[in-house]
């Protein structure tokens, strides 16, 4: 039976993730943004919240929600500001949750759990200066020595670069296939900050998500220990590929947060604003903009509830993740762009907050899979190029759901 009302403990998530940053973060983004400033404090309250363990089990010290409470999550951060809801995706879309279908109890243990009680921060490292789009087109390489592994490479555009203290590094493992550009040849590390040879750093010239922070690390042969491979070795571009399911789920469900918000500052304005002897929501050509936003919001939201219920029963949900974030990210650059037009050239200063819309929503655009990437995903797995088959890559599914799909 189809049922689309949310349960009381999403609710109560809901809420409290929307008081929080109303209460907390909302007052302060603006001066945040101005000054690129990322502030640590914000780790702490998230953590406190349990968001930073969200979707993950309790016995690994998570909050235990399930899917749809990340995505609820990540709709309401993204309300406020675009940089709350990337320390989702990184932390526990692309690494968390990763290490939880992947992992070994130990790594579980080891890894999973501090990161799920918020001690301590993860991110992802995939793409490269060289390679985005091309994920084949890495250059990083792990070389096996005794029981440790050597890895070195530079990975970039990488979201709390300067800030978390574990990594989920893709590299190849193998140099032959590598030369062939076989994904069979590519492994997947855990790798600590406090490991030798690794050192970071922040880009400082990013013109959007100001009040995140993005960057960069390199590696010179840190040594990884064997115990510290995540899944068999050649598993490493799938589990780039299985990281990014979950890290495209969080973009698509903030992606719906800053419609939601576009629309709002937008309808907000246009209650305010006269011209022409009359409110400017009063007029045709307003109206059609906002129209266009409620649409696009709730078509978005769909679309990652739909993707979210799949991974809640233990579905493989590539191709429905894949659309609900390009939909969702094209849908809030437009959103942004008509929620500047509706305030005119107030909108053209950073006085309202739909400039600093503007500036977020292109940054999804690109990242987590460019628009073209996704686009031609879509017509693949439509034309039969690209197959939707199930695998083992499924996340835990949860419990109850699952009794009732199946
Ligand atoms: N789950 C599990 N396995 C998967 C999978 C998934 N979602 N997707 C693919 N695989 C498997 C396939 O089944 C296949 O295995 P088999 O050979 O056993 O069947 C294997 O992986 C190869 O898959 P593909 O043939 O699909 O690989 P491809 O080369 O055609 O992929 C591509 C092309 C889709 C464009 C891919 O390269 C891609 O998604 N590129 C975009 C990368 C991207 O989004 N990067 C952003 C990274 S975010 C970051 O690093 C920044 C940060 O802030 C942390």
């Amino acid at each position: 039976m189809m049922n689309f009302d949310l349960s009381d403990d999403h609710r109560l998530l809901e809420e409290s993730v929307r008081e929080w940053g109303a209460r907390e973060v909302a007052p302060r983004i603006r001066e945040l943004d101005r000054q690129h400033r990322f502030d640590p404090a914000i780790l702490a309250q998230m953590a406190d919240l349990g968001l930073l363990g969200a979707s993950i089990p309790a016995e690994y010290g998570g909050s235990g929600t399930d899917y749809i409470g990340l995505g609820l999550a990540s709709e309401e951060l993204e309300y406020v500001d675009t940089s709350l809801r990337v320390i989702l995706s990184v932390h526990v879309g692309l690494n968390s949750l990763t290490v939880l279908s992947w992992g070994t109890e130990d790594q579980k243990r080891r890894y999973l759990v501090p990161q799920a009680e918020g001690r301590k921060i993860a991110t992802f490292g995939l793409t490269e200066p060289a390679a985005g789009s091309d994920a084949r087109g890495i250059q990083t390489v792990a070389v096996k020595k005794g029981d440790r592994y050597l890895l070195t490479g530079e990975k970039m555009w990488i979201s709390l670069a300067d800030v978390a203290d574990h990594f989920l590094v893709i590299a190849w493992s193998d140099l032959e296939k590598k030369k062939r550009r076989d994904p069979s040849g590519m492994s997947a590390f855990l790798v600590e900050r406090a490991f030798e040879g690794f050192s970071s750093g922040t880009l400082k010239e990013k013109w959007g998500i100001l009040a995140g922070n993005t960057g960069f690390f390199k590696m010179e042969e840190v040594e990884v220990p064997e115990e510290n491979l995540l899944g068999r070795p050649g598993e490493g571009f799938k589990i780039a590929m299985f990281a990014l399911d979950q890290g495209r789920y969080t973009v698509a469900a903030g992606a719906t947060g800053l419609i939601r918000a576009c629309r709002d500052a937008a309808a907000t304005y246009a209650r305010e604003r006269t011209t022409f002897g009359v409110e400017i929501g009063q007029h045709q050509l307003v109206k059609e903009l906002i129209a266009q936003m409620e649409s696009d919001y709730q078509a978005a939201r769909l679309l990652w509830l739909r993707a979210g219920w799949l991974k809640n029963v233990g579905r493989r949900s590539t191709r429905e993740t894949g659309l609900a974030k390009w939909f969702a990210t094209v849908a809030s650059e437009r959103a942004a762009s008509d929620a500047v037009q509706v305030h005119g050239a107030n909108g053209y200063s950073d006085e309202y907050p739909v400039g600093r819309f503007y500036r977020n929503s292109k940054g999804a655009v690109i990242y987590e899979g460019t628009r073209e990437i996704h686009k031609l995903m879509q017509a693949d797995y439509v034309l039969g190029y690209r197959e939707d088959r199930p695998t083992r890559c499924v996340l835990p599914p949860f419990a109850g759901e699952r009794a009732s799909a199946r």
